[in-house]
């Protein structure tokens, strides 16, 4: 549904502006066509090594292991992190057997279906309001309820480091090991430092929506080389050194293939570029909606550097309209002077640009409903419609889900075209 503002008559784009797309740029054909025609198309070559080598160098990590995707990579990280803290399991099971793991909770489910599969039970940590990312205090009180818990699971939401110190230094004080899901943030620094390499496992992504890409993959970072050389074996079905397949421990077929490293090969040495897009992206969006009712999504300037990857608007909770979401169907009411997420979502989308609703924090998926969530304030799991509580949210994710959307953020956006989209938002507050 369209509101009665003034939107519908907005001219549309004759090419779609995207939420964030591949953007090529020619080198990634040269590798990946010299992969082909010196044959190295399996997963080994070249491309791998070289992207292996330069990533760890560029993250500052001593070892990185190319893998078909994030996801696969934090599976084997969480898998790896579950084996240090409980031993070996038997084959055909999982190493969290049953044990809970601390979890980012405002994610894409990436960050902790591989908890499920090696049979953890995440907790889910809510959400804080300066970075968007796992709570300190929230992550507290949740070792206060579950002191035995051994894994802290955190993402930097949409390039934007989370409060990585308060985390570590909590981590520390509890003896808990920490996977860092790094998949949005690859390039983003905290302290100087990059993102992806102050976990104990880390992962980045190389999807085709994140900062640089290689149409798909992932990579393992680790200062360990004991780890990197579990990992790698792991990822490649776990063969052993035998004449014959032979088999020890379960395995995976997770390794990048040498056609895709050609591709991020050829990204990597565009990833400053990209960055420096998308920042420009940010910034226009911030100028521009400086008039509205809204705020950007926040970052902590003083210590962190994001990637930028996403720009995401907040409405201001007095310029919200009435909005309602079912599991699956959005419904609003048109009012003047105030807008919702799902107003202008419709708005962008009449115009052929692609926006997003806020990653829907994981305590509210239904596959997810029953786990465990932690706010810092109140007693835990907030009720679906009772997450404030005297003007302030006690389930923070919740609320920036209800008021927050990401807006078009393709590094090859035109300022015309951002233009056009800063505008039709405008139109919404009308
Ligand atoms: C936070 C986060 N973690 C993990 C992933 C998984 O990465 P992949 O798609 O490469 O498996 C993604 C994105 O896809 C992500 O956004």
């Amino acid at each position: 549904m369209i509101s009665e503002k003034d939107i519908a008559g907005m001219e549309p784009f004759e090419k779609k502006v995207w939420l964030s797309s591949p953007t090529m740029h020619g080198e990634e054909l040269e590798y990946v066509t010299k992969a082909y025609k010196t044959n190295w198309m399996s997963t080994v070559g070249e491309n791998i090594n070289e992207i292996e080598k330069n990533v760890a160098a560029y993250v500052g990590c001593r070892y990185a292991v190319a893998l078909s995707a994030g996801t696969a990579a934090l599976h084997l990280a969480i898998r790896l992190a579950g084996e240090k803290l409980y031993g070996l399991p038997r084959t055909n099971e999982g190493t969290l057997r049953g044990h809970r793991v601390f979890c980012s909770d405002m994610t894409f489910d990436a960050t902790v279906n591989p908890i499920a599969y090696e049979n953890g039970e995440a907790v889910f940590i809510d959400t804080e309001r300066d970075t968007w990312n796992m709570d300190p205090a929230a992550l507290e009180k949740a070792f206060e309820l579950y002191p035995d818990v051994r894994l802290i699971d955190i993402a930097h939401l949409y390039g934007t480091p989370g409060k990585i110190d308060e985390i570590r230094q909590i981590a520390r004080a509890h003896h808990a090991l920490i996977i860092e899901d790094a998949a949005e943030s690859f390039g983003a620094t905290y302290k100087g430092q990059e993102t992806g390499s102050f976990g104990d496992c880390n992962a980045i992504s190389f999807n085709g929506n994140k900062i640089i890409t290689g149409s798909a993959g992932g990579m393992f970072l680790t200062d360990s080389k004991e780890d990197a050389d579990r990992i790698r074996k792991w990822s490649t079905q776990s063969r052993e050194d035998a004449p014959w397949y032979q088999h020890e421990e379960m395995g995976y077929n997770y390794r990048m293939s040498n056609v895709i490293a050609g591709v991020v090969r050829g990204q990597l040495p565009h990833l400053e570029e990209h960055i420096a897009q998308k920042r420009a992206i940010y910034e226009r969006y911030r100028e521009g909606f400086a008039d509205l009712p809204v705020t950007m999504n926040p970052y902590d300037a003083e210590n962190s550097v994001p990637n930028f990857w996403l720009s995401c608007l907040l409405i201001d909770r007095s310029a919200m309209c009435r909005q309602v979401r079912g599991e699956q169907e959005p419904l609003y009411l048109a009012e003047h002077g105030k807008s919702c997420p799902t107003e202008i979502l419709d708005a962008i989308s009449s115009i052929n640009a692609e926006g997003r609703p806020i990653w829907k924090p994981m305590h509210l998926q239904p596959m997810y409903r029953m786990n465990p969530f932690i706010t810092a304030r109140g007693n835990g799991r907030a009720q679906s419609n009772a997450y404030i509580d005297e003007g302030r949210a006690v389930d923070v994710g919740a609320d920036i889900f209800q008021r927050g959307l990401c807006l078009p953020s393709d590094n090859k956006m035109e300022p015309w075209q951002q233009d056009r989209i800063i505008e039709i938002v405008h139109r919404c507050f009308a």
